[in-house]
């Protein structure tokens, strides 16, 4: 159970407007910050709420992106953080420290379990340095730089990151990316590329992207040996900020066998959608497919002294294949970071029976709430669950023609905490994804209650009955 929000305004050494006027002499405006037209400051977090200034609560429905699945302040998390501060809290990469290797251990031989296959760990820290770590583990094991993505695909924004991410918009102002991917349509039903609909479609799209193998013609394929010039695809196995999208499991099982035919290896994101947030530990599981490399990273540590890596199978990263120096950062398997990443191993080992049971039952609790809106407001298009993974696609009234000005309306109007929860003025936090920047990407706390979620479906309403207010 969450503790209730609290309305006690904390002290502070300056006034919002001051650090509003400070953040915008001295901060860079380079990052996501000034996306959103209503800026705000935080100051406290707890269980599922964000606390401003004024001691406001916001009820969280993002959570750090999909970060925090263990919610704020997780005290398992917060302990294990201070046992390791009061014992090893620096240590070199260079160095072995025990809470690394056991870390290790335990991913290494989950995935050895679930997929049948032996692999080695090797960490980072943040999403885009482990998908640049395993780009070189592909471009190492295949002597080819060039891969598949999606379009709608999100990988980070590192250089190399970006050549994988569809948006034209982060590659435009920074010159050539020589090794820009080859980017397919990613089976989003609701909004088929093809213009197809799922129930009679026979899976077009993964037909479309077969039919590229048939003729050299067609780029990819050197015809005379079956080589192809592509190393690798790499797959959100549920689409994040594309927009939560859930595939059909059957495209990629196809996908999968088409790789195969070609030795093109399949690596799976899984920063976003992996550590339980889609029910189970990793999102490729509802799949039925194996893949080669893994990427990991936000919710390993809840957000906390952050650690991300990827997993190879051993052909990819044995000591030969990958030998030492092959790959490096400062503080890539940090002592704070892998003790914090163990306790979440060990929080799920404890509690897997009760996360396989309430993460889908919450979500489609929510999903349900939200359906049932659906029927008063056409502006809802679609609604979809897997997990704690929640999709809300804001449309026009024939709830389809994407509606980004409500969209927009709305999380401002959440931001605002002018709305009313429990008797009192709350906010409420929503993300935004989308082709058409147009769906309410949804990750709560896997220790929401529905209670809460009963909370958060009514700040949804008031949200949108203003928003469609205020845009008219
Ligand atoms: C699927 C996926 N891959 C990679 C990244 C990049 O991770 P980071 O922001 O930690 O660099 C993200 C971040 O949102 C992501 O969602």
């Amino acid at each position: 159970m969450n503790a209730r929000p609290r309305n006690d305004a904390p002290a502070s050494q300056c006034s919002v407007s001051q650090l509003l006027e400070l953040e915008s002499q001295y901060c860079s405006y380079g990052d996501t910050v000034h996306y959103a037209d209503e800026i705000k400051i935080f100051d406290r977090s707890e269980g599922i709420y964000l606390y401003d200034k004024e001691g406001v609560a916001y009820l969280d429905m993002q959570m750090w992106y999909s970060a925090v699945n263990f919610g704020y302040g997780n005290k398992r998390h917060n302990d294990a953080l201070k046992r390791q501060l009061d014992k090893l809290p620096q240590l070199a990469c260079q160095y072995l420290h025990e809470e690394k290797i056991l870390l290790a251990t335990k991913i290494a031989q989950r995935i050895q379990k679930t997929f049948n296959v032996k692999g080695r760990v090797h960490f980072n820290v943040g999403g885009s340095a482990a998908i640049e770590d395993s780009l070189k583990i592909v471009r190492k094991h295949t002597g080819k730089n060039l891969v598949f993505a999606f379009m709608g695909s999100y990988h980070g924004r590192t250089l190399a990151a970006s050549e994988i991410t569809s948006s034209y918009r982060y590659r435009e102002p920074f010159g050539h990316f020589s090794n820009r991917a080859y980017f397919i349509p990613y089976p989003y039903c609701f909004r088929c590329f093809f213009g197809k609909k799922r129930q009679d479609c026979g899976l077009y799209c993964l037909h479309q992207f077969e039919k590229l193998f048939e003729s050299e013609y067609y780029t990819i394929l050197n015809k005379k040996n079956d080589t192809s010039e592509f190393a690798a695809f790499y797959i959100e196995p549920l689409q994040g900020t594309g927009g939560y999208i859930i595939p059909p499991p059957e495209y990629f099982r196809g996908l999968k066998n088409v790789l195969d035919r070609y030795s093109i290896l399949l690596v799976d994101d899984e920063v976003q959608m992996g550590i339980f947030r889609t029910g189970k530990f990793w999102a490729i599981e509802h799949l039925d497919i194996t893949p080669d490399v893994i990427v990991f990273g936000k919710a390993l540590t809840n957000g906390l002294n952050p650690i991300s890596g990827i997993w190879a199978r051993e052909e990819l990263i044995s000591p030969k294949a990958f030998p030492a120096g092959m790959t490096h950062s400062t503080f890539s398997s940090n002592p704070l970071g892998t003790a914090i990443g163990l306790e979440t191993m060990k929080i799920i080992a404890e509690e897997e029976p009760a996360l396989l049971e309430t993460i889908p039952r919450k979500g489609k609790y929510f999903a349900d709430r939200i359906r049932l809106l659906q029927k008063k407001y056409p502006q809802i298009g679609d609604v979809d669950s897997q997990g704690l993974v929640i999709r809300i696609e804001m449309c026009h009234k024939d709830g389809y023609t994407p509606n980004r000005e409500l969209t927009d309306a709305m999380t401002n109007i959440g931001l605002s905490g002018k709305l009313e929860g429990n008797g009192k003025r709350m906010g409420i936090i929503f993300d935004v994804g989308g082709y058409y920047k147009n769906v309410f990407t949804l990750s709560p706390s896997f220790y929401i209650t529905e209670q809460e979620l009963d909370l958060a479906a009514d700040l949804f309403e008031q949200a949108l009955r203003r928003g469609l207010q205020q845009i008219g």
